[in-house]
């Protein structure tokens, strides 16, 4: 489980070190920096993958994620970072090092971010003797079973040594780090307008996991009849539409969703579904997955759900976060209170943060003076 997320100079989240507990509600006013939170755990995860400095340059690089505040000096250095029960995590990304110049390969990618130090380490904080792997630039020194140091050279810079590394023998332990970041989950605003891939029938193959886009839930949800708590889906879809039943259907090889209601004379297929009836069967479908990951974090699932189905979702979230971690960022309100009351109705703690901004900069609400913060320390450039 993670135990502490740090962020610096990241859009608006200058200096950010959240507490997290198995259950995490993340809320704040519009601008405060929710997306940008959620954001941030995703770049982690896509260091894991070797994407982060794809997907820092997608978002405009540097020059645009760089915290853009009033300080004494202009950020140059953007940092990423958690840590868990087992292990901790940090990386730093720089601007990169010109490569014009006598003697110099040109490059049209000198945009490109470049990742300056990355660091693992054993427990919940950052020490000299806990470090595991310990990455400058190119150079790279591994922990040995001996307590001595295997060194690399070469690690381009904008690879991660989380990808490059990553070995059975020689580094067993980012191995098994970046298999626990590879199996986060994220999903932000999948589509249900009228085009969605969600509505179209398609070949079932069996899926545990739902896919971002959705295009997948007929299959999905048919995974969890067949291996998954399928009780619990019926539940869900009969306490979000009384008296409604979900099937799939096989015509041919394709998989169509079809929900049986009260009161009609044929069930209706996925394309006839309002855009609140088919995001609430995907939330199902996320959430009841046959196959948890170690972190789920969703981006404001309220989006396009009736009020009255907000609660029937919370109750999916805390179902979900017996077997999961979760970091729920939403902006309403009625959810984050739903989630909050079936927690103590279930006896489950909720860590709610709520996120404000003073001067441009993300900051938790309720922060009295520097103790009240996790401990967190960065490698040093
Ligand atoms: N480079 C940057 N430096 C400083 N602030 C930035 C930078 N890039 C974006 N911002 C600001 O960060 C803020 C947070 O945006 P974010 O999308 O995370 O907010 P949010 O809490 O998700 O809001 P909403 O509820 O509207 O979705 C915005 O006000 C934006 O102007
Ligand atoms: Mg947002």
């Amino acid at each position: 489980m993670i135990r502490t997320l740090a962020v610096e100079n990241y859009r608006s989240l200058r200096k950010l070190i959240v507490p997290l507990d198995r259950l995490n509600v993340i809320t704040g006013a519009n601008g405060t920096g929710k997306s940008s939170l959620y954001r941030a755990l995703r770049l982690l995860a896509d260091s894991a993958s070797g994407g982060a400095v794809a997907a820092l340059a997608r978002e405009g690089g540097l020059p645009s994620a760089l915290w853009a505040g009033q300080a004494k000096a202009e950020a140059t250095s953007m940092r990423l970072g958690f840590a868990g029960d087992e292990f901790g995590y940090a990386v730093d990304f720089g601007h990169p090092v010109p490569t014009s110049g006598e003697g110099a390969t040109p490059s049209l990618f000198n945009l490109d971010p470049e990742i300056k130090r990355e660091c693992t380490w054993a427990g919940p904080v950052l020490r000299p003797a806990a470090l595991l792997c310990d990455r400058a630039g190119p150079a790279v020194r591994t922990r040995t079973a001996d307590g001595g140091w295997h060194r690399t050279q070469g690690l381009r810079p904008y690879d991660s040594m989380l990808s490059e590394l990553a070995d059975p023998q020689l580094a067993p332990d980012l191995l098994r780090l970046r298999e626990l970041i590879r199996s986060w989950r994220f999903y932000d605003h999948v589509r249900t307008d009228a085009d969605a891939p969600a509505r179209a029938a398609r070949v079932g193959t069996r899926t545990p996991v739902l896919g971002h886009d959705g295009a997948d839930l007929a299959a999905a949800l048919q995974t969890i009849r067949e291996i998954g708590d399928t009780g619990a889906l019926d539940a869900a879809v009969d306490d979000a539409f009384p008296g409604t039943r979900v099937r799939v259907e096989d015509n041919g090889g394709r998989f169509e969703v079809r929900l049986h209601q009260r009161g009609l004379n044929r069930p209706l297929g996925a394309a006839e579904l309002s855009d609140g009836t088919l995001r609430y069967l995907l939330w199902a479908a996320a959430l009841l997955t046959p196959r948890p990951p170690s972190l789920l974090v969703l981006n404001e699932p309220e989006t396009s759900l009736h009020p009255d189905l907000l609660r029937p979702l919370a109750d999916l979230i805390l179902h979900a976060a017996k077997d999961t971690q979760i970091v729920l960022v939403t902006h309403a309100d009625p959810l984050a209170e739903a989630v909050a009351k079936g927690a103590r109705r279930h006896r489950v703690d909720v860590n709610s943060v709520e996120l404000v901004k003073e001067s441009g900069e993300t900051k938790v609400a309720g922060r009295e003076s520097l103790l009240d913060e996790p401990l967190w320390y960065w490698p040093k450039r």
